[in-house]
């Protein structure tokens, strides 16, 4: 297993529309552990494969906070959704920022499983939001764009001086 480096807004690579994956095997099995291990770490209740650069539609989630309820969703895509719920989110991409976001309160989603079977899942509450943040991810869209312009440019600013203070040459724009 490894840790993974997550990308932090506003890297541009964030924006990539991930594409289906078409082989459930070995290596991405690998990746999704090694998701698991990175989203545990942080630690988070989601990550998609975007936040890590891979640009393929896999997403892990477990918002129980003792590790008891992993889901890894691969091609995940919501077949059906009701109410609203206004939750605070924060991403593991935007780090230190929590604002509300409106999501459906209920999804039922079709995904492949770790053995490459076609499943389905409901989720409610927390869960469906968080999966719902994460498949914005695999489309490259993030929290902040559910924000006013004003704010997403007033995170923008301070998280690039933050990267800039931690890596002189990494910072992407
Ligand atoms: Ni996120």
């Amino acid at each position: 297993m490894a840790k993974l480096k997550i990308l932090e807004f506003p890297d541009p690579r964030l924006r990539t529309k991930a594409a289906p994956v078409e082989k459930v095997d070995d290596a991405l099995r690998q990746l999704m552990d090694d998701m698991f291990e990175t989203m545990y770490a942080a630690p988070g209740i989601g990550l998609a494969a975007t936040q890590v650069d891979v640009h393929r539609r896999l997403l892990v989630a477990d918002v129980s906070r003792d590790g008891s309820e992993p889901h890894a969703l691969i091609n995940p895509e919501i077949v059906e959704k009701d109410g609203v719920t206004a939750t605070e989110e924060g991403c593991l991409s935007v780090p230190g920022y929590y604002e509300e976001v409106e999501r459906a309160e209920h999804i039922r989603v079709r995904y492949l499983d770790r053995n490459g079977e076609t499943a389905e899942m409901e989720a409610e509450g927390l869960l469906a939001v968080c999966i719902q943040h994460e498949m914005d991810h695999l489309d490259g869209k993030l929290f902040v764009d559910y924000l006013s312009e004003a704010k997403r440019m007033r995170i923008r600013k301070k998280l690039v001086k933050e990267q800039r203070h931690r890596s002189p040459e990494a910072v992407a724009l």
